[in-house]
């Protein structure tokens, strides 16, 4: 069942019904204010940090679901009703929300009276801009009353959450004119306040939530609209909102517009108040005479969707299947840039507050990003490196406001600082930048030590060596990429955070995970090291490889497939000898992306085995059979139910790197067909199980294991936006920027006939024409008109048009 349809002109989609399955969100913001907003007006905005600087409050776990944030309220005679449908759920005469590249659209009609909200993050604002256009559809005029509402977050939003004995008591809150200003702890060590302004003058203003709902009301019920009066509250402690009434009168026909303005506002330290006692508004009143005019917001937009389509041109398909462009066209390049900006903080599923920025999630995110805004992707790079430790270690998270290490969490997950080899040379083979190897980094933020970004690079390589177990394989630490394979955990005890806890302190435990990520780092990271002038240094790389390659056929090689790990015992991890867990599709994955087995089958041995043990009509399952009890030595894999998350879930975020390891053994059609599994756009019309959005990728979908199969969870934020990226643009369509050229390799099938690829790469275009008649043993190339040998073309100049021919 389908819930809408996508607008690919528009580059919206388009939900028709507010009942879909599940809040169907969308982003607004760019670099540094961000709002996460639902097809009904739920949601909240944040300033950098959605732990520290958050604006609005937002309940997660709430019923009915998804109420808090924004509302806005219509009182039409003695009717009053909410054109998004929530809170109120009011039956409305026709309900439509477009979801576009950092903008929603949310348009409700009832009684002759139809209100469009037009919400948008304008480009290098602090602020959350909406545009209300009310017009009377009657043949009667129209005497309304307009409410907004939104709820302020006491700006630390785990402190909001938890700490009640002081925060009923310091809300603070001034009025001037139209505008709000919520200045909570502003007196003391803030120096920022959020403002919430409409460009007209108001009938009344309430910033007390109890005054304006009642103190036993919900949302959905606001005693002062109920009433058609606002009260004029001035918040002192308890709860501050910000709700301005306006009074309108529509003729018929008669369209009015407004605009409302919630914005961030930080004031210079010595720049704090106007005078004693009153919080300086300079800026704030800046802020809202650049929307003053609703021709001002119309500018902001079309200047974002300028943005957005000379970003998204860089790199397009046309195909004959318009689900492939739509996903590789648009949403998928727009989900890589939300997942580069909030790494896994903030979600209807993250909360914002538990993670901050993870090492390995950012490295990953890079992949999908970085051909967008490289400038953005090299300062990224060098705040991750700035968190690494000396000994090549590194911080598992940290938090994007202050750029600091997450202390809670700490470090101690070894794959974490091979994901940096593979973020940077993502990088450079898109940028051709290798001047970055030689910036200085810091180590653990601290500017008494720092290296080169080469010289990081080089001890995250020498980590995995130094951290060797029994079989010559790398040791798992406190997990892997897997977060739930514990093996070092040991825990028995509730509360005890499985991640964080090393019940023992073994050097025993082995992830052939990380081997494969090992063996398919080296050529990257070996390239860079003769660049660097390091000729011993990549040869000594290479052969650490080979060796590892060698320990992974030897120790790692099950019979059938790869074996996951060796546990703190020595006992094996994913082999057809374990009770449960026979098969782990990571292995899998990426051994053979980085080759190995390749030459001797046992690669094509270990996809069949996926093929055959872990796929499904939904994705492939990670794996099989899936835990029936806790396993206290595997830690909280177990922990969760058959078919769910990492416990035999259909964890999409690895899927892609099976489809990248069909291509790497030219099975295309397998790629392709694993592709259209899991991306949203060819799921649509199973919204109804599915439930997440069509549009973007969920984190995970319930395996055949789980009561729920098929129901997919945590949409949005997932290493699935970059990875299913790189897997169909870089593999299966197989354009690809490597150090020296673009590399041209289609490997799609036989489905998709002939496509067309427009990449812009280091300045210059590549107008790519595939003729996929799947003749040839390799892909022929002409470039320019010029047969050429070999798949990889080199860069041409910047300026340049390069046309290439491609039979396959
Ligand atoms: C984390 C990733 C991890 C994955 C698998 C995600 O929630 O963000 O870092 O690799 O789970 O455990």
């Amino acid at each position: 069942m389908q819930y809408g349809h996508f607008d690919d002109e528009a580059r919206e989609y388009v939900i028709t019904t507010p009942r879909t399955p599940y809040p169907w969100i969308n982003y607004l913001g760019n670099e540094d204010f961000f709002s996460l907003i639902s097809h009904t007006g739920g949601g909240y905005c944040f300033y950098r940090d959605a732990r520290f600087r958050r604006l609005l409050r937002y309940r997660y776990n709430n019923s009915p679901t998804d109420v808090g944030g924004r509302a806005l309220y219509i009182r039409d005679g003695d009717d009053v009703w909410t054109p998004a449908w929530m809170p109120m759920k009011s039956e409305l005469d026709s309900f439509e929300c477009r979801h576009g590249l950092g903008t929603t659209k949310i348009r409700g009609s009832r009684n002759g009276v139809s209100a469009e909200m037009l919400y948008l993050v304008p480009l290098g604002e602090t602020a959350e801009v909406c545009r209300l256009t009310l017009t009377n559809e009657s043949s009667s005029v129209k005497t309304l009353k307009v409410f907004s509402l939104v709820e302020f977050c006491l700006w630390n939003a785990w402190d909001d959450q938890t700490n009640f004995q002081r925060n009923f008591s310091i809300g603070e809150v001034e009025i001037e004119g139209s505008a709000i200003y919520h200045v909570t702890e502003y007196r003391e060590r803030r120096n920022h306040y959020a403002v919430f302004g409409v460009n007209s003058p108001i009938a009344g203003f309430d910033t007390d939530r109890e005054t304006f709902l009642g103190l036993y009301n919900g949302l959905h019920e606001p005693e002062a609209v109920l009433e058609g009066a606002p009260r004029n509250s001035i918040a002192s402690g308890w709860a501050p909102i910000g709700s301005h009434c306006l009074e309108v009168e529509l003729a018929p026909g008669e369209s009015r517009s407004f605009v409302f303005v919630l914005g961030y506002v930080e004031n210079p330290v010595e720049d704090k108040w106007e005078r004693p006692g009153v919080v300086n508004k300079e800026p704030a009143r800046a802020l809202m005479a650049r929307f003053s005019e609703t021709a001002q917001l119309e500018a902001a937009v079309a200047e974002l969707r300028d943005h957005w389509s000379s970003l998204l041109e860089i790199s397009t398909v046309e195909s004959p299947d318009e689900r492939l462009n739509r996903m590789v066209n648009t949403w998928n390049p727009y989900q890589c840039m939300v997942t580069f900006n909030m790494s896994r903080s903030a979600s209807y599923f993250e909360s914002g507050i538990g993670r901050g920025m993870g090492f390995r999630d950012s490295n990953q995110d890079l992949l999908g990003f970085v051909h967008l805004v490289p400038e953005r992707a090299r300062q990224r790079i060098i705040d991750i490196a700035s968190t690494q430790f000396a000994d090549g270690s590194a911080y598992h998270q940290y938090q994007p406001l202050t750029k600091r290490g997450n202390n809670d969490i700490g470090s101690g997950f070894n794959d974490d600082p091979l994901w940096l080899i593979i973020g940077v040379a993502a990088y450079i083979k898109e940028t051709g930048d290798f001047d970055i190897l030689s910036e200085e980094v810091p180590f653990d933020n601290d500017e008494a030590n720092t290296a080169t970004l080469f010289e990081h690079l080089r001890r995250s390589f020498h980590f995995t060596l130094e951290n060797l177990g029994p079989h010559g394989l790398p040791l798992i630490g406190r997990a892997d990429w897997n977060d739930c394979l514990n093996l070092n955990c040991f825990s028995e005890t509730p509360d005890e955070p499985y991640q964080t806890t090393a019940n023992r302190e073994g050097r025993t435990a082995e992830s052939i995970f990380i081997a494969g990520q090992f063996v398919y780092t080296t050529p990257d990271y070996a390239d860079l090291a003769e660049y660097m002038g390091f000729a011993e240094e990549a040869t000594a790389a290479r052969e650490h490889s080979t060796q590892m390659e060698a320990a992974i056929l030897e120790h790692g090689w099950d019979g059938e497939w790869f074996l996951r790990a060796y546990d703190f015992f020595g006992q094996k991890v994913g082999s057809h000898e374990c009770e449960d867990g026979q098969i782990f599709i990571e292995p899998q994955g990426f051994c053979v992306m980085a080759g190995v087995g390749v030459d001797d089958g046992r690669a094509l041995r270990a996809l069949d085995s996926v093929a055959e043990r872990l796929a499904t009509p939904y994705g492939i399952v990670l794996n099989q059979p899936a835990f029936s009890r806790y396993h206290v030595e595997l830690g909280e894999i177990s922990s969760y139910p058959p078919g769910y998350k990492e416990n035999a879930g259909i964890f999409c975020h690895n899927n892609p790197w099976v489809m990248i390891a069909e291509t790497r053994v030219g099975r295309g059609d397998r790629a392709f067909d694993y592709y259209k599994r899991i991306a949203g756009a060819y799921l649509e019309k199973i919204s109804d199980v599915h439930r997440t959005e069509p549009y973007v990728y969920s984190q995970m979908v319930a395996g055949r294991d789980a009561v729920r199969e098929g129901e997919a969870k945590n949409s949005w934020l997932t290493g699935t936006a970059a990875w299913n990226y790189v897997a169909i643009a870089h593999h299966i369509l197989g354009i690809r920027p490597e150090f020296d050229g673009l590399r041209v390799s289609p490997c799609i099938g036989a489905e998709i006939q002939n496509f067309t690829v427009s990449r812009r790469c280091r300045g210059a275009v590549y107008r790519i024409r595939v003729t996929n008649s799947l003749k040839h043993d390799g892909p022929l190339l002409k470039v320019n008109g010029e047969t050429t040998k070999g798949t990889l073309v080199p860069y041409a100049p910047a300026g340049e048009t390069v046309d290439i021919d491609c039979e396959t």
